[in-house]
């Protein structure tokens, strides 16, 4: 872990509570959602709410049954990439912390599978925490993004969608060498995405 990165100010989006904003119709993400068993009520127009240092919470489809919710995410369509790779991280003791990297191509979607936990991203030059603690949240980070995972509840399970297969060619594991690739992707204008491809 960085030393720095988790001590300048950031800007802290309460996830749990996204569902409060509402569109230009007035409608939020929560009335979206029915309560009627089996009935998919995500509206495929809604745009994502909460964002920070490039990064931002996608609302997944929730499918809802008493017998237990279900949702889905397919490549391309609720995230912006062809999945490639799945993992988890889980049985993480408490006070851990994972992460502390960046990628060059590596796209990424978090989700709190269980549990809850944060993550901090950073673009090198903004910082923001994510807490996540919803199962139907994902958050999505673009590439040469700088990130850290703590705070992890008991049993939390944290659950990443990826758009390569693994590739430690692919990591930055050093902040300063993140810092000066960003820099220079920026100026070539690789980075950030465009907002098209986010
Ligand atoms: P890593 O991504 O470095 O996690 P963290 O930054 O939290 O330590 O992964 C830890 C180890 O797991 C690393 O040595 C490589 C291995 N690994 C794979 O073999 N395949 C994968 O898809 C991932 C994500 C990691």
């Amino acid at each position: 872990m960085h030393p720095g990165s988790l001590t300048i100010p950031i800007r802290v989006f309460p996830v749990s509570d996204v569902g409060a904003a509402a569109d230009d119709r007035g409608v939020t993400n929560a009335a979206r959602r029915s309560l009627i068993p089996g009935r998919r009520a995500t509206d495929w127009t809604a745009g994502p709410v909460g964002d920070g240092a490039g990064c931002r919470i996608i609302d997944l489809p929730r499918v809802t049954d008493p017998r237990g919710n279900l949702t889905f995410v397919e490549g391309k369509a609720e995230v912006p990439f062809d999945i490639k790779r799945v993992y988890y991280l889980y049985d993480v003791p408490g006070g851990e912390s994972r992460g502390g990297h960046a990628h060059r191509g590596l796209q990424q979607l978090i989700v709190a599978a269980a549990g809850s936990f944060d993550v901090v991203v950073g673009d090198g030059t903004t910082t923001a925490r994510f807490h996540l603690n919803r199962s139907y949240y994902g958050l999505y980070l673009p590439p040469f993004t700088w990130r850290e995972l703590g705070n992890f509840s008991s049993g939390s399970v944290c659950l990443v969608l990826a758009s390569q297969v693994y590739s430690e060619d692919d990591y930055f594991r050093d902040y300063d060498e993140f810092l000066s690739a960003r820099h220079e992707a920026e100026v070539a204008g690789i980075a950030p995405l465009p907002a098209t491809a986010r």
